[in-house]
């Protein structure tokens, strides 16, 4: 059952679809304080587990560290950080009995989950106003379906969106994207999509394109459309300030962008230098904004990434010019150390401050407020701004679109990202425990930048990211400028990745079908062990494998140097490799066991009784036959 208290006046951050009566506060089930902020705090029994909080660091029983929701454009997925690019504000407290708690508040939101005292969970809202939300249910799944239903059904891409797709923030030139296209058709390795980072545009400016590089965009796009591909460019939240770019003019002319304590434009540097940043919780804004989109859907163009959206701020004018003001101060004695932290700090400082978030303004349908006050949910309206346009203009399921932040409730209009994530093993692990926790909040259509999008990727590291990608809805293989060349041909070996991409479209209509099913039924597409063998005490503590659908578990390879690694079954499985065609079957009983897999398969285990279907290999989702399908099992 789902409960909903009202706290004050909360804005409306579009998160939920469904209106319920306020319950008096007195029956919280929680204690629960009120006034300048909120608190909740809650015991927490030695066995208890928390899940949620969607996309963030660290395991998927998130007790024992502090979290914040602050989308935050941060590259360092370390685990000492508590906030990456969304805010999910969605928990369930996991323990003899069960209860999930959502916290509608488009702030920041604290979530010391057993950090301070590791028996007690405190939740701080810094407001008076919020909506709380709780469920109950006999089971995770159960209160899960709850939520979604609460919040609305997922997102669904075109079918095109489950196909391989390629990315690297540095392809710049037509050959550039006609070399990815050919290098992969002529080695057999399949892709439907081949992305457009910021250097597509004629001076990082959004809804333009650099003539000089594509002087007849729309018979490029068209000529790459022939061959099966999509070109997915990318647009960033900020719009440049530059007089006589229409875009910009527009904004400027109609009081479009946010505004300082004054009134006058905020001023900050991003990729184009100072941009205006659009007052997307605005709604004449926002729809403005998404009818820019139409000057790339004229050209072909059927979808997008949005990108900087926390927003990331590399400065703003003001603190670059208080910074400027101390480094020269600084700079008229002689340096000593201190000197030297002060010069470090006044430029370490400039990028994403608070000063800066809580120096904006936005005109929310009337009502003046602080950024810092609804930053979390400006870049959900970004994305909303998109996918608003597109289903008016096109309908359903027509448009991919997908997003760096995020709120819930931008899971009913587009997909995320993990954003910049490292070519390091671990973050192979981290992939695959964000999925279940993006799964409760709604976020159906997702992934990471496999192979990592900074530093170098090695062969055998994208490989086995290849391996748990296979079965993320998103799969998209990105890097960063300067980093080692990534694409699937770059290591050699190129038959082995081959293989392992060929499983992809095998599985297409496994996993398409599956991802239907759980937007349909407000489901989990991946799920931890624990939510479906609650009473396996090894089972509630694997956190390396997932349950996927209703038939299957996947265990990847995330170490370096190995030729397999251990599993737990929590009942009978058919243990399958992928490969290419080639598909082995071995049945294992219930238990721990190792298993081998080489670096050109693809491991997965499919629960007794279970079949799954397989179609033939294809190197495009357009050529995949969907219908003459095998099942294995
Ligand atoms: C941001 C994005 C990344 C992109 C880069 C350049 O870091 O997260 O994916 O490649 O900007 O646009």
């Amino acid at each position: 059952m789902i409960k909903r208290f009202k706290i004050g006046e909360p804005l409306d951050t579009n998160a939920v679809v469904e209106q319920l009566d306020n319950s008096p506060i007195s029956e919280f089930p929680l204690s629960v304080k009120t006034g300048e902020k909120i608190e909740i705090t809650f015991n927490l029994a030695p066995d208890d587990k928390i899940y949620g909080l969607g996309e963030a660091v660290r395991g998927i029983n998130k007790r024992g560290w502090i979290y914040e929701s602050w989308c935050s454009d941060e590259i360092n997925h370390t685990e000492d950080k508590r906030s990456l690019y969304g805010a999910h504000n969605f928990i369930i407290i996991s323990g003899e009995k069960k209860l999930a708690l959502f916290v509608d508040n488009p702030g920041k939101v604290e979530w010391d989950l057993g950090y301070t005292s590791a028996d007690t969970a405190k939740i701080t809202v810094p407001s008076n106003s919020a909506y709380l939300y709780t469920v109950d249910g006999e089971t995770e799944r159960d209160i899960v379906r709850q939520f979604r239903k609460l919040i609305g059904k997922s997102y669904i891409p075109p079918f095109w969106a489950f196909g391989y797709q390629q990315s690297c923030w540095g392809y710049a030139t037509e050959d550039d994207f006609r070399n990815v296209r050919d290098n992969h058709r002529k080695n057999n390795l399949p892709l439907d999509c081949i992305y457009m980072d910021i250097d597509y545009m004629d001076s990082f400016k959004d809804f333009t394109i650099n003539r000089g590089l594509f002087p007849d965009f729309k018979s490029f796009v068209d000529d790459m459309k022939a061959h099966n591909i999509h070109l997915i460019p990318i647009i960033d939240a900020g719009v440049k300030n530059e007089k006589g770019y229409s875009v910009y003019d527009e904004g400027h002319d109609n009081g479009y962008f946010c505004t300082d304590k004054d009134g006058n434009e905020f001023e900050c540097g991003v990729w184009p230098g100072i941009v205006g940043l659009p007052d997307f919780l605005n709604t004449n804004a926002r729809r403005w904004f998404g009818r820019q989109y139409k000057a790339l859907t004229d050209l072909g163009i059927d979808g997008f990434w949005n990108d900087m959206n926390e927003p990331a701020l590399f400065y703003s004018a003001d603190g670059l010019k208080k910074a400027q003001e101390k480094l020269s101060k600084l700079s008229e004695k002689e340096i000593d150390i201190w000197g030297f932290f002060g010069m470090k700090d006044a430029v370490m400082g400039l990028s994403n401050s608070m000063d800066d978030y809580s120096s904006f303004y936005h005109d929310f349908d009337g009502k003046k407020v602080c950024h810092k006050d609804v930053h979390n949910i400006y870049g959900a309206f970004m994305t909303r701004a998109a996918s608003d346009y597109f289903e008016e203009e096109f309908g359903k399921e027509k448009m991919l679109i997908f997003s760096r932040a995020s709120y819930i409730g931008a899971h009913r209009g587009s997909g995320i990202w993990f954003g910049d994530n490292f070519s390091w093993w671990s973050h192979i692990l981290l992939n695959l425990k964000m999925l279940p926790s993006v799964n409760m909040c709604g976020f159906l259509y997702c992934g990471a930048d496999l192979g990592g999008f900074a530093n170098n990727c090695t062969g055998d590291l994208l490989l086995r990211w290849l391996q748990l990608g296979v079965f993320t809805p998103l799969m998209r293989n990105h890097r960063a400028l300067g980093t080692r060349a990534q694409e699937a041909y770059q290591f050699g070996n190129t038959e082995d990745f081959a293989d392992v991409l060929a499983v992809r479209y095998r599985l297409i209509p496994y996993i398409y079908s599956t991802f239907r099913r759980c937007s349909d039924e407000n489901d989990m597409m991946f799920r931890p062990l624990a939510f479906d063998y609650p009473n396996d005490k090894i089972a509630s503590e694997v956190e390396d494998q997932l349950m996927l659908g209703d038939e299957c578990m996947i265990a990847p390879i995330y170490e370096q140097n190995k030729n397999g690694r251990t599993v737990y079954l929590t009942e009978p499985m058919t243990f399958v490799k992928l490969s290419g065609e080639n598909v082995t079957i071995e049945k294992l009983g219930k238990g721990i066991h190792y298993v081998e897999v080489a670096l050109n398969e693809v491991p997965l285990f499919i629960k007794d009784g279970k079949k799954i279907p397989l179609a033939k290999p294809a190197l495009s989702t357009a050529e995949l036959n969907t219908e003459n399908l095998e099942y294995i099992g």
